[in-house]
């Protein structure tokens, strides 16, 4: 089965290309950036999703399914730039979903985020809760999802929209508005100071990026339509993450505490429990599990200068 994978060059991407290939599928990257991990075996297409280029792409290829991954992934640069990251996260998977329904595409796969939920009304955010993005970020993708949907009825095309909770893991950036446990693990291994934002209380659900890597696979054989959280469903406080980091290091950990940032949510925590029924898929990963092998990798990344 061939599988694109837009956004295949990136952090869940790159795994999910990598777990595809392990599964003998043929993955085929679509990227604007030249991927840094998969191997020379691997297809790819190093091209913008907005471009209309992208139709010859498809037209030569024909793939069987879409795992759509490519977006403009900042919070805070879709705050700055709305009309960039509606452009890429609306316009490019109106671009993506075009040549899919023209060129006979089967399924799509789409990486939305608990960022369209916004501030939750509940301890564990239900996929039928009310959406209120607070970013555009999260309204481009709550956009691109109503898309997704309005093209599947008008066309012979199913989907599974996966809304991910703050996954982690190796290869995730560590530069700017990178994961929290990527900043805290490159941070911690050259000595410097943990910023944490807040009193440190506030919680996010953390889930490790082969689990997710997974569940995009899995979404790629179920026949049902469908909208599932892909999370741990566990809270784990910043300051609870830290205290992990430290007995998994042994290293002393130095914190600044500032002031919360505007329009963060306190706590996170979505249900999974219609993903592992309709996916038949579960996070196998423990927290701990997750941050030792991204700590591993950290390690050796820093003491080889990758
Ligand atoms: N990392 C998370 O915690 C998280 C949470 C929720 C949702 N998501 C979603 O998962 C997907 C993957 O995120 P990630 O964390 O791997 O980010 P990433 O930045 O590592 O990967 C995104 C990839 O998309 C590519 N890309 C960006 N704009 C493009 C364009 N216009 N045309 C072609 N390629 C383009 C980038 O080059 C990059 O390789 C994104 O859609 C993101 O919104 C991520």
């Amino acid at each position: 089965m061939k599988v694109f994978v837009t956004g295949g060059a990136g952090f869940i991407g790159s795994h999910t290309v990598d777990i595809l290939q392990q599964k003998g599928y043929q993955p085929i990257i679509i990227d604007k950036n030249k991927s840094k991990y998969a191997d020379s075996s691997i297809k790819a297409y190093q091209i913008d999703i907005c471009d209309q280029n992208l139709k010859e792409i498809f037209k030569v290829e024909l793939p069987d399914a879409v795992i759509h991954l490519a977006a403009q992934t900042s919070v805070s640069y879709s705050v700055s730039n709305p009309k960039i990251d509606g452009k890429i996260n609306i316009l490019g998977t109106i671009n993506v979903l075009e040549n899919c329904c023209k060129y006979g595409v089967k399924k799509i796969v789409f990486a939305s985020s608990a960022a369209v939920y916004g501030e939750p009304k509940q301890a564990a955010i239900e996929e039928g809760d009310t959406k209120s993005p607070l970013s555009f970020y999260g309204l481009s993708k709550l956009s691109a999802e109503d898309y997704i949907k309005l093209f599947s009825e008008q066309y012979d095309l199913s989907y599974t929209i996966l809304r991910y909770a703050n996954v982690y893991g190796m290869r995730q950036d560590t530069a700017g508005e990178g994961g929290v446990i990527a900043v805290f693990i490159n941070k911690l291994l050259h000595d410097e100071t943990l910023t944490i934002y807040g009193d440190g209380n506030q919680s996010r659900d953390f889930i490790f990026v082969k689990d997710v890597a997974a569940a995009n696979i899995a979404a790629l054989s179920s026949v049902e339509k469908s909208i599932l959280n892909i999370s741990s469903n566990t809270k784990t406080t910043i300051n609870e993450l830290t205290a992990h980091l430290h007995k998994l290091t042994h290293k002393t950990i130095k914190t600044s505490y500032k002031a919360k940032k505007e329009g963060d949510i306190t706590d996170s925590r979505l249900n999974n429990r219609r993903a592992i029924y309709t996916l038949n898929w579960q996070p196998h990963f423990s927290l701990e599990q997750g941050l030792n092998e991204t700590i591993h990798y950290h390690y050796v990344k820093k003491h080889s200068n990758l």
